[in-house]
């Protein structure tokens, strides 16, 4: 790699240029020579000081001009915002966590040490900014190597890297899913023994890594190794709560975790949306706890979505993800996720789909694709069909939004306008009027506009006992 060719090379020249200015040698380290000798861009950046590296990004400020520097003196890092990019400079370092603190100590040291200290051997490859050896490679631990061969494997005993700070353990599992790459057998042993020690991790830390992996083009990769180390059952227990098959009179159910992952698989394909990928996580998540065996049709999981979208809530708080718009968007898609499927059991009524229409609202596209993704088996035959009507379900669901547009449904006939009418005050016979409006629309009885919906509004008005004062 030539980084006299890259396009920051102007960068990295004015950093150089600093280094000679303070007499403080600079490497670059990390991710972005990573991802460079694999061909992905990269935008953050991270500098190798040896000596302050405070002041080296504070000196670096001033020359860049306009350059926004912020310093965390606690962890002795800096970050510079400069044209896109994210600069983080750290004076080289011994860093170790004590048994059961989360915040690391932090010593100085030298080049070998703080690369000793890196989580792995691809991301423990330096380039100098000096000027005796401007723009060439360091690989300490044969780093090259294991990026050629797809290896992620710890500089030193795995042991000590992860115990030192255990959430590389959910990093060695992240990168082996975005890059493909294996595990070292030894690396993963290690993370065997220590996943206990994921629990001294913040959540927020363990969650970022987590919806790393969901990004991934093939999530099932990650929640396979996350499952097999141990990680799954401490951070995600009702995740692998779904897994195992049972089996009464002859009859089995299926592997809901094994299910659940090429779900997501499936929808990898399909949507990037990092809370669509957690619908599709979540989609089955209470079966376990609605498992029932009827003698008559065996297996069944009743009310499984109900149960699975009040689940949605807590295990959001428990994993520290955001309880806002995003959860209750999951939680929709988990409570709707069977009815465009039961739509294609019998030929749907329009009346059916416009209940669906109205219910998802806007998300409509992103349930149908969680359906699409819902369908799993292993029988050639079926797939097809399943995917037929599910086609025919689609169709109809255009044209019944073409005539009715119910998508972004407003009720023709506002709550202001029933008040006004009847000249009465908010009370419980405005939402008997506005919801016999409502399933008349559904229903098919009117159209969706305003003439058709006052007169239901004056016939349900009647039937209440109010009048139309003169
Ligand atoms: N690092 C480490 N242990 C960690 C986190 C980071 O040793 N727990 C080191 C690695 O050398 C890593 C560098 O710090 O390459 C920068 O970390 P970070 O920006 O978090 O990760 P990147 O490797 O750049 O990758 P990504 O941006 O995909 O997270």
């Amino acid at each position: 790699m030539d980084i006299l060719k890259s396009k920051e090379n102007t960068l990295f020249k004015k950093i150089g240029m600093l280094s000679i200015e303070i007499n403080c040698p600079v490497y670059i380290v990390g991710g972005w020579v990573r991802d460079q000798l694999l061909n992905r861009t990269s935008k953050d950046i991270d500098f190798l000081v040896l000596g302050d590296g405070l002041k080296f990004a504070e000196e670096l400020g001033k020359k860049l001009g306009g350059a926004k520097v912020s310093l965390f003196k606690t962890f002795g890092t800096a970050n510079i915002k400069y044209k896109g990019y994210e600069l983080e400079f750290v004076g080289a370092r011994k860093e170790s966590y004590t048994e059961s603190s989360r915040n690391p100590t932090v010593q100085s040291g030298s080049f070998e040490d703080d690369l000793h200290r890196r989580d792995f051997t691809i991301n423990a490859l330096t380039i100098s900014l000096n000027q005796n050896d401007y723009g060439q490679l360091i690989d300490l631990f044969n780093g090259l190597e294991d990026l050629s061969k797809g290896i992620i494997k710890t500089p030193l005993d795995p042991d000590i890297t992860y115990s030192d700070d255990p959430l590389r353990m959910m990093r060695a599992i992240r990168f082996a899913t975005q890059l493909n790459f294996k595990i070292d057998k030894h690396s993963f042993e290690a993370i065997k023994k220590n996943s206990a020690r994921i629990n001294i991790i913040s959540k927020e830390r363990i969650a970022d890594e987590l919806n790393k992996i969901i990004l991934s083009k093939i999530p099932s990769i990650g929640f396979k190794l996350l499952d097999e180390s141990g990680l799954l059952s401490i951070i995600f227990p009702e995740f692998t709560n779904l897994k195992g098959v049972e089996e009464k009179n002859g009859l089995r159910h299926k592997d809901n975790f094994y299910h659940t992952l090429q779900v997501l698989d499936n929808l990898a394909q399909n949507s990037d949306d990092l809370w669509l990928r957690w619908s599709a996580i979540l989609h089955d998540i209470a079966k376990p706890a609605t498992k029932r065996f009827d003698n008559k049709v065996g297996w069944t999981f009743h009310g499984h979505e109900d149960k699975g979208a009040k689940m949605v809530p807590q295990i959001f708080k428990k994993l520290k993800l955001p309880l806002d718009h995003k959860m209750k968007f999951v939680q929709k898609m988990v409570f709707l996720h069977l009815r465009p499927i039961a739509l294609t059991k019998e030929e749907a009524s329009d009346s059916a789909l416009r209940r669906l229409l109205f219910e998802t609202g806007e998300d409509i596209d992103e349930l149908m694709l969680l359906c699409k993704a819902d369908i799993t088996s292993k029988n050639e035959v079926k797939v097809k069909k399943y995917l037929k009507n599910y086609e025919r379900v689609r169709e109809r669901l255009i044209e019944v939004e073409a005539k009715d547009h119910l998508r972004n449904w407003q009720p023709p006939i506002s709550g202001e306008e029933i008040m006004r009418t009847f000249q009465i005050s908010p009370s419980k016979e405005v939402g008997i009027i506005k919801n016999a409006i409502k399933d008349a629309i559904l229903d098919g009885e009117i159209e969706n506009k305003h003439d058709e919906a006052f007169r239901i509004m004056l016939n349900k008005g009647k039937e209440l006992g109010l009048i139309v004062p003169k």
